[in-house]
């Protein structure tokens, strides 16, 4: 149990790699929890707070090529300090709930799974930096490494992330399946290659299971 305590909002997140229809379906998630009356704040990572938009401008940019693990992995966290300092923790305070575009499992899969960082470092950042909050319910959106990419693709000009080859998103994507053996309970698996509609339909199921779970 991460947060849930009596009168607190819940955290709920949304994973998987460019192009698996995150940002798309986070509106239907919104309307989804807004029809149950529940107040609902939406954001993202990296970025979500004045400074970590800076600091995703960093990261993003595709002159940072080449940019050391360790420095990409703590701007992360620097970013997500600021994220929790300035929004996340007070809108789960006053009762509303948290919708992030990805979270701390996409340093595990993008860092870790893609890079090669070692998890028990980002393990350690996320105790540092979370303390004991972690999110209540995990979407992840997954699909073929390779329809994601095609679907990214019709974006414009590739940020530094969507510039990495191929193999770099089959870890990803591995590590975001492993991260979801691990945690069943929490993470639900979608099938992201379905049509929009279809893909609706699983994201509206999981969060009515998760609902129900927490008598709302
Ligand atoms: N289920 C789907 N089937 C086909 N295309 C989709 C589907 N979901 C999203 N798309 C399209 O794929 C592209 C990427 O979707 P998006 O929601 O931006 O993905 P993400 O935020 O995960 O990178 C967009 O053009 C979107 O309209
Ligand atoms: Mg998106």
């Amino acid at each position: 149990m991460s947060n849930g305590g009596e009168g607190m909002g819940r955290f709920v997140t949304l994973e998987g790699i460019e192009g698996a229809g995150k940002t798309t379906q986070l509106a239907w998630v919104r309307r989804v929890l807004e029809a149950r009356g529940l107040e609902v704040l939406v954001t993202r990572e990296p970025g979500g707070s004045p400074l970590g938009e800076r600091i995703r401008g960093l990261l993003l940019d595709p002159a940072g090529a080449g940019m050391a693990a360790d420095t990409e992995l703590l701007l992360l966290f620097a970013a997500r300090a600021e994220h929790l300092a300035q929004r996340i923790r007070p809108a789960l305070a006053r009762g509303t709930w948290v919708l992030c575009d990805r979270f701390t499992d996409a340093t595990y899969a993008y860092q870790g799974g893609g890079r090669g960082v070692d998890p028990e470092r980002i393990a350690m950042l996320e105790d540092y930096v979370q303390g004991p909050l972690r999110p209540d319910l995990t979407l992840l959106f997954d699909l073929p490494v390779a329809v994601g990419l095609a679907r990214a693709g019709r974006r414009c000009a590739p940020d530094r992330f969507e510039a990495e080859a191929a193999g770099f998103f089959e870890g990803v994507r591995a590590r975001y399946l492993a991260l979801a053996a691990s945690s069943p309970q929490r993470v639900h698996v979608i099938d992201a290659e379905a049509p929009v509609a279809r893909v609706s339909d699983q994201v509206e199921r999981a969060v009515a299971a998760f609902l129900a779970g927490v008598g709302r």
